[in-house]
């Protein structure tokens, strides 16, 4: 299995960087063929906008989408990126690798995503979710918070975690078609002991050498939704099969 390991966190020290070190090793051992991007290390620009592109449709005005879309049909991505959007091609495992910040992904991960799953090269023309661009491919999230898992309780101030990840399981690797795998997660790393961190590790490394068999969260059949009719007046996207 060829696998892509996007870390998110600017200390090589920081448990994240265990964990990321942990998944190289441990996928390494069981023969997969494994690559990461350091986002840091690699200072990584997270800003999407005109500097995605070497072609342009409408120098006048900025239809980030349109450009994508041409873009993606005449090799037109500046080469940081078009490396970042090979090695999502190449892999068949994404492995997300980041702390929570905000409740949500730190913006340089953010920005990876927001500039390499770009229209026609991860999505478009009706292939999102089971017809995505990137259907045959697993994605997991490995993410550490802050807080213990009573915050992330239906008590606790943030409530479980999955409604806080669904924007990402759904609205990103779902939509793009990846097959999510349950999220790895960690509760506040840097408040517990050497001990506690040794069991999560552990339990990572059990984690990854199942890897291929772990389940995979419910996301959507487009075919479930041909029927649905639009009533709000919008378009359907261009090239939709459906009304999306
Ligand atoms: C900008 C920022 C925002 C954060 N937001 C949250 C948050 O919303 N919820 C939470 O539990 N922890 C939050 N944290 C704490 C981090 O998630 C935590 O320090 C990290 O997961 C620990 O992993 P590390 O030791 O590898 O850094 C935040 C930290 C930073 C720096």
């Amino acid at each position: 299995m060829r696998v892509l390991i996007v870390y998110a966190h600017p200390e090589p020290t920081s448990f994240n960087a265990a964990m990321m070190r942990e998944a190289v090793a441990v996928l390494s051992a069981a023969g997969h063929e494994v690559i990461v991007s350091d986002l840091h290390a690699m200072g990584f620009d997270p800003v999407s906008d005109r500097r995605n592109f070497s072609t342009v449709v409408d120098p006048g005005r900025l239809s980030q989408q349109t450009e994508e879309a041409h873009a993606s049909a005449h090799n037109g991505y500046v080469p940081e990126l078009q490396v970042e959007m090979d090695k999502l091609a190449w892999c068949d495992l994404l492995i997300l690798q980041f702390p929570l910040w905000w409740l949500g992904l730190p913006a340089i991960l953010k920005g990876w995503i927001d500039r390499v799953f770009a229209l026609g090269r991860a999505y478009g023309g009706g292939r999102w979710f089971d017809r995505g661009v990137l259907a045959n491919k697993r994605a997991m999230c490995s993410v550490t918070v802050g807080g213990p898992p009573e915050l992330y309780s239906d008590s606790g101030w943030y409530g479980p975690v999955g409604p806080i990840l669904f924007p990402i399981h759904r609205g990103i690797l779902g939509f793009v078609g990846f097959s999510v795998i349950e999220p790895f997660v960690v509760h506040g790393p840097s408040r517990i002991s050497q001990r506690d961190r040794a069991a999560y590790l552990a339990r990572y490394r059990q984690r990854l050498a199942a890897i291929e068999r772990a389940p995979v969260l419910a996301n959507p059949r487009t075919a479930d939704y041909e029927g649905f009719t639009l009533r709000s007046g919008m378009r359907p996207l261009p090239g939709a099969t459906s009304v999306f």
